[in-house]
């Protein structure tokens, strides 16, 4: 009788700890004790790294000869940042850079002392980015960093922001809430310059029909936003991708991230991406990129 020998195939795994497919532990513990209350001071200069998320999308100038701000962004663990879909095409992709841990852009001085300047690997754009309205939808991308970011859970300067959980209901589930948003932007609508030093802006979150009828988004594409409106008060070009945030839970959560207005603290509500909506799509983009499917999702660099 004749044996056949099964010599067992050892499936290798040089996969080591498998991928983070959910918000770093740390994530949303730095930053401000408490959401802003009623009261609207929007519009000031923020206090240095208190919203440790930050980042700095910035893509190198030629007429300038150095890296300039064209977007904010958000951290969600040393590896990857969160923006717009459409800083993607801002940028053009000229050495796109991610600058952490920063205060004031301009300067180098004591403050900056933790900050970093990092290389993107990939930029990602959510499938559905449209931009072929006089609006934008599914106004989302992933960015992974070359290398991680050094200190992000001892460096006071650096934090990672969380993604709220899968949304519920239609694009309404924080209206009353006071969220902040942040940003390097310009300061008045038609500026040329970002500001140097970060600002921050409080916004009662408003019901997302209030958006939709202003700029004429189908049912569908509205489903990706989240609406934001407080007179003379408002996000700004430059400050695209950035976070608006609410701490939920005693962790600050990146709700929104600016997508697009009409000018800027005019009279029409600031549109901002709807991150709940996104969650699985972020969760799953990430597993599979750390898990070699990099064939999977509309990609670009
Ligand atoms: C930012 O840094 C630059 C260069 O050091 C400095 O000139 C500027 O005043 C700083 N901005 C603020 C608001 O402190
Ligand atoms: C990380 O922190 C250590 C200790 O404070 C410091 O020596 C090192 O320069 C930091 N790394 C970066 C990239 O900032
Ligand atoms: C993109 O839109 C299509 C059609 O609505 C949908 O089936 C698909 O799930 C969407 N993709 C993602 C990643 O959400």
């Amino acid at each position: 009788m004749k044996f056949f020998l099964w010599l067992p195939v050892l499936a290798v795994c040089f996969c080591s700890a498998s991928a983070k497919v959910g918000n770093d532990p740390l994530c949303g513990t730095k930053g401000p004790p408490t959401n802003p209350d009623g009261r609207i001071v929007g519009g000031e200069v923020a206090e240095p790294h208190e919203y440790p998320w930050m980042a700095s999308f910035q893509a190198y100038k030629p007429s300038e000869g150095r890296l300039t701000h064209n977007c904010g962004a958000s951290i969600l663990n040393d590896r990857w940042i969160i923006t717009a879909a459409h800083c993607g095409v801002i940028m053009g992709g000229i050495r796109p850079t991610i600058v952490v841990g920063s205060y004031n852009l301009t300067s180098t001085g004591p403050l900056e002392s933790a900050r970093q300047s990092l290389s993107i690997e990939k930029f990602i754009t959510h499938p559905n980015f449209s931009s072929s309205h006089d609006y934008l939808a599914n106004d989302i991308a992933l960015i992974r960093l070359a290398t991680p970011i050094a200190n992000l859970s001892t460096a006071p300067q650096l934090g990672s922001i969380c993604v709220p959980e899968k949304a519920k209901n239609a694009g309404n589930e924080f209206v009353d809430s006071i969220a902040t948003a942040s940003g390097w932007g310009v300061t008045f609508s038609g500026s040329a310059t970002p500001h140097d030093v970060l600002m921050k802006v409080f916004l009662p979150m408003v019901a997302v029909k209030e958006c939709a009828e202003v700029f004429q988004t189908s049912e569908e594409d509205t489903k990706t936003m989240l609406c934001a409106f407080a007179k003379g008060k408002d996000t700004c070009q430059g400050d695209s991708g950035g976070p608006i945030a609410l701490k939920i839970d005693q962790k600050w959560t990146v709700i929104g991230l600016t997508s697009f207005g009409r000018g800027c603290g005019g009279s029409t509500p600031g549109v901002y991406s709807r991150v709940a909506l996104f969650s699985d799509w972020i969760w799953e983009t990430i597993g599979q990129y750390e898990n070699g499917n990099e064939e999977n999702g509309n990609q670009s660099s």
